[in-house]
């Protein structure tokens, strides 16, 4: 008798000693399901301005699509710490010339302080954080290697020059005098910033990206569609942005109209204007969060490169004409392709045209 009811129970607590194992496995399996959909990262699927990188995406590969996981590398050119700008003459030049890159339209504007020259837009509307972001347009290399032979100006160019030419071009006005106290000043800046750079030395993420050209010319109606959908809501309708209530500068800087920069600009060229695009619009974006493709960019750069601007007579600028960039949108060429492709591409037969041609470029 007690042995068989020693038995009955030492099979009753196995049965309840399985029971409970089923139970806590089954527990544990419903945990580790729960914790990995909470984990799983690429599960929006809407691409938000400051959206997290899109997992799974078979773009990342090629670095080609949007939202794509890149990491700025370990080498990339940094500006120094403005904590280090020296409390003297110099290191208030310095400050100053940032001022004025940060906010040209307040003194140089339609309505300047100093002068009316310009179309109010800011250096650092393109040259993006005072010129240091990662390629955001920065001057990282700029310094180092001026005075250098400038193709546009036909001739070795001092860096004060280069500077007042972004005034006619990408401010669309007057240049300022290059031994003014202004003009020194942003010298000083670009000194500073560019201060741990040697010449020749090759910078890495120094001003835009050179994206991988289309193998078919871009597509300005499709980039139209795009600019609706990501850019009209700070650039405006007619691309006009819209000024600050001060109205003396830019809330969101004009892509294109009276107000923006002109066609003699760098940014007008489209490997600049898509490069630009891709790592920092719509604004929020980053090399490392982009919010565009490489396609998508390089179409609504055709998109803006389609619409009317301040033009600039560029007639003496590239005297010889096979050292024009071969995105420079105005003939005459050295090469037999038209105007139309070098404006809009596709890109491929023009470099490699170039390059027998040339041979170095
Ligand atoms: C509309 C956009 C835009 C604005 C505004 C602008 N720039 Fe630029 N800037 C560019 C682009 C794009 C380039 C590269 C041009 C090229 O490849 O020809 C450039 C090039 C330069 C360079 C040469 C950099 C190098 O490494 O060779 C300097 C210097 C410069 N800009 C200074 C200025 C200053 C100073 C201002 C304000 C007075 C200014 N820029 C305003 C777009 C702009
Ligand atoms: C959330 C507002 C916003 C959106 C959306 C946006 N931008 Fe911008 N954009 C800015 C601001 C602000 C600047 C100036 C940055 C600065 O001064 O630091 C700028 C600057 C620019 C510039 C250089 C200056 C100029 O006026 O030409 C270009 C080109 C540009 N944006 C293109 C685009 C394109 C193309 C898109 C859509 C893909 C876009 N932006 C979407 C806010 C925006």
């Amino acid at each position: 008798m007690e042995d068989q009811n020693q038995e009955k129970e030492t099979i009753r607590v196995l049965v309840k000693i399985t029971r409970y194992t089923v139970y806590m496995a089954m527990l544990a399996v419903a945990c580790i399901i729960i914790l990995i959909v909470i984990l799983l990262p690429g599960q929006q699927p809407a691409k938000t301005i400051m959206a997290n990188p899109t997992a799974g995406d078979p773009a990342i590969k090629e670095n080609a699509g949007a939202g794509s996981a890149r990491r700025i590398p370990a080498d990339a050119w940094k500006a120094p710490d403005e904590n280090l700008i020296p409390n003297n003459k110099e290191g208030e030049a310095i400050k100053y010339g940032k001022e004025l890159i940060a906010h040209t339209g307040l003194y140089f504007g339609p309505r300047g302080t100093i002068a009316q020259i310009t179309n109010g837009m800011n250096c650092q509307n393109c040259h993006l954080e005072g010129g240091t972001r990662y390629l955001g347009n920065n001057y990282g290399s700029f310094i180092a290697s001026y005075p250098k032979m400038s193709g546009r100006a036909g001739k070795i160019e001092p860096a004060s020059e280069r500077i007042v030419e972004c005034f006619e071009r990408s401010l669309a006005g007057k240049a300022p005098d290059t031994t003014g106290k202004e003009v020194k000043a942003i010298l000083a800046y670009m000194k500073w910033i560019g201060k741990d750079v040697k010449k020749g030395q090759k910078v890495v993420g120094s001003a835009t990206e050179k994206l991988a050209f289309l193998d078919h010319a871009a597509d300005p109606v499709a980039g139209k569609g795009i600019y609706m959908a990501k850019c009209e809501s700070c650039h405006g309708a007619d691309g006009e942005g819209q000024l600050n209530a001060d109205k003396k500068s830019y809330q969101y800087p004009p892509v294109w109209g009276k107000n923006s920069y002109n066609d003699g600009a760098g940014m007008y060229r489209l490997t600049n204007l898509a490069g630009f695009v891709k790592n920092n619009m719509p604004f929020g974006a980053t090399y490392e969060n982009t919010q565009l493709t490489d396609e998508e960019a390089w179409n609504v750069a055709a998109f803006i490169d389609s619409q009317p601007r301040p033009h600039k007579d560029q007639h003496l600028d590239w005297k010889d004409f096979s050292k024009k960039p071969i995105d420079f949108p105005f003939g005459p060429y050295a090469d037999g392709f038209s105007e139309k492709q070098h404006k809009y591409g596709p890109f491929g037969p023009i470099r490699a045209s170039h390059k027998k041609r040339y041979k170095n470029s």
